[in-house]
């Protein structure tokens, strides 16, 4: 199930055109001289290595997208030229991550939560461990992005309003920001192929809400510990949410027959595990 090019490309073109106006520098954009570590918890300080681990998983989960979707001599050319079309998407929202994880190592290092090289050292110990989406259909390759994207929105908003250290805050603010442009990409990546391909798309979506896991869960030393603490880090985090704004989706772009077969996909997974 692949959508129409021309929908692809009218998608890409309307994220990246808002993406290139978006940008900030992750060493002059943030106002460093204003740290206070002290303010940090000693739960905070777990959740900020936590999530710098999470996104820093980024040369493993693009190396794995350009598997999904190459552009080689072994590629039919028309998927190839699906595949260069998604390329201006996966190449900026790399870089973009990448920052992310950068600004994260920054904050950890400048706030002495860390010396530079345990930090590096655990940092590549974990980054170079084989990663692996699971799925291959693209459209369930787009759907557990956009729980992703979701998940890690809700939760940096969530650590945005408890956190107290000034710096910490105004990265988070900035997260949020790039987080929502993601989760709006492939809210409309998805949406899409349930408005082409109606009921048929609805099983495979299901599939990937039922099984939800975040990256790095089976392969990150004591994740389901740190996960944990990172959750408390904020009182508890909303994972349902993520879940109801892939509903609220389904119903805002499927025909009838498909809103059916989608209540009850939501209402048997309300409870997506994330973080
Ligand atoms: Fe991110
Ligand atoms: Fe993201």
């Amino acid at each position: 199930m692949r959508l129409s090019q021309d929908k692809l490309s009218e998608l890409i073109e309307k994220h990246t055109c808002v993406a290139d106006d978006v940008s900030w520098n992750r060493f002059s954009s943030i106002p460093w001289q204003d740290l206070q570590p002290e303010l940090l918890t000693a739960k905070e300080r777990s959740a900020i290595a936590f999530v710098n681990l999470i996104e820093d998983h980024l040369p493993g989960y693009f190396t794995e997208y350009m598997q999904l979707f190459p552009i080689n001599p072994d590629t039919p050319l028309e998927a190839c030229m699906y595949n260069r079309e998604l390329y201006h998407f996966l190449v900026r929202w790399a870089q973009e991550e990448d920052r992310h994880a950068h600004v994260l190592t920054n904050y950890q290092l400048r706030a002495g939560l860390m010396p530079l090289e345990q930090l590096q050292q655990e940092l590549a110990c974990e980054g170079r461990k084989q990663f692996t989406i699971k799925f291959t259909e693209p459209l369930q390759v787009f759907t557990y992005a956009l729980l992703q994207e979701k998940a890690t929105l809700l939760y940096y908003k969530q650590l945005h309003q408890v956190v107290r250290e000034p710096v910490l805050k105004f990265i988070l603010r900035l997260l949020v920001k790039d987080e929502a442009r993601h989760f709006a990409f492939f809210s409309s990546i998805v949406g899409a192929h349930i408005e082409e391909f109606g009921e048929q798309a609805i099983p495979l979506i299901k599939v990937v809400l039922q099984d939800f896991k975040m990256p790095l869960h089976n392969t990150l030393t004591n994740y389901w510990r740190r996960a944990m603490i990172t959750c408390e880090a904020v009182g508890g985090h909303q994972y349902a949410e993520a879940s109801k704004a892939l509903a609220k989706l389904i119903h805002r772009w499927a025909d009838p027959a498909a809103r059916l077969q989608a209540s009850t996909m939501v209402d048997s997974t309300q409870k997506v595990h994330a973080v």
